[in-house]
């Protein structure tokens, strides 16, 4: 697996402070990407597809002029990739302000007929790609900088659901994780954020191969307006979790 990087805009303004979204090339994390930089902050999207990566850098750029959005391609399921991106960040001297760990995909599949491919699959960016991230930029990122880590998981790590056993496992795991990493980094300039979103329409049914009208879910612009504006909000007040969900 290589990492390439888009390093124009590192290049064309000494950029100091970003906020890293993984899954940015599509659905939440791209729309969670555009309402960060129509905030005017300076933005890095992670993915594993270049190609979709590109086509999401050329459309955040048209945000604004001011709009600085770059590149990486990051499987964060892989420590090799994640180690990499780490240390592209601390080269150029790139301070990491706010994380949202929103790359994840979806499986809908009865409890009999789990393999070990599925779960890899699932678990790689819901849970294993959420840890080894989020420990690589707190590595990295100095004690004295605040920084602020949004874990986006779903409502399914808040209830269980029939036919989303692995999925649900996944989501449940990135809670405990998130709760824990809140105890152990409490006092400390790190803030974690919980959100847990219900369903969307975006891309993430079609990886899940699921045949389901979702004609009726949330806009993903409308819930990332909401998580940005809860996240950026600077106050003495922090929102610790944010559920959003369907009027009904
Ligand atoms: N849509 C919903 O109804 C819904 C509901 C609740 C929660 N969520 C959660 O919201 C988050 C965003 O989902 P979405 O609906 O926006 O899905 P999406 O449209 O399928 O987008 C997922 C993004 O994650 C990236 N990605 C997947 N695996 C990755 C990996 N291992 N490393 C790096 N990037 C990876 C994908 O890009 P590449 O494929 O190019 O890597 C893509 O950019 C997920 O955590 C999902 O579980 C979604």
């Amino acid at each position: 697996m290589t990492i390439s990087v888009n390093m124009n805009i590192f290049e064309k303004k000494r950029m100091k402070k970003i906020c890293v979204v993984s899954g940015g090339s599509g659905g939440l994390g791209l729309a969670i990407a555009a309402f960060l930089l129509k905030s005017g902050k300076d933005v890095l999207i992670l993915g594993r597809n270049g190609e979709k990566l590109n086509r999401a850098a050329k459309r955040l750029g048209r945000i604004s002029p001011d709009a600085h959005v770059s590149t990486l391609i990051c499987n964060i399921g892989i420590e090799t990739d994640v180690r990499r991106t780490g240390e592209f960040l601390e080269e150029h001297k790139i301070v990491t302000e706010y994380l949202f760990n929103n790359a994840g995909r979806g499986l809908f599949a009865e409890a009999t007929t789990a393999t070990s491919e599925m779960i890899d699959d699932v678990f790689e960016a819901n849970l294993k790609g959420m840890i080894l991230l989020t420990s690589e930029i707190l590595r990295i990122t100095p004690e004295k900088e605040e920084l602020t880590i949004v874990n986006i998981m779903s409502t399914s790590a808040l209830l269980g659901r029939d036919h989303e056993t692995i999925y649900c496992a996944s989501k449940w795991g990135a809670r405990g994780y998130t709760e824990a990493l809140r105890t152990e980094l409490k006092g400390r300039k790190r803030n974690i954020i919980a959100v847990y979103p219900g369903g969307m329409k975006t891309d993430f049914y079609d990886v899940a191969e699921q045949d389901r009208d979702i004609s009726e879910f949330m806009d993903p612009k409308e819930v990332a307006e909401k998580i940005v504006n809860a996240v950026l909000v600077k106050d003495k007040l922090l929102v610790t979790d944010i559920t959003i969900s369907r009027k009904k």
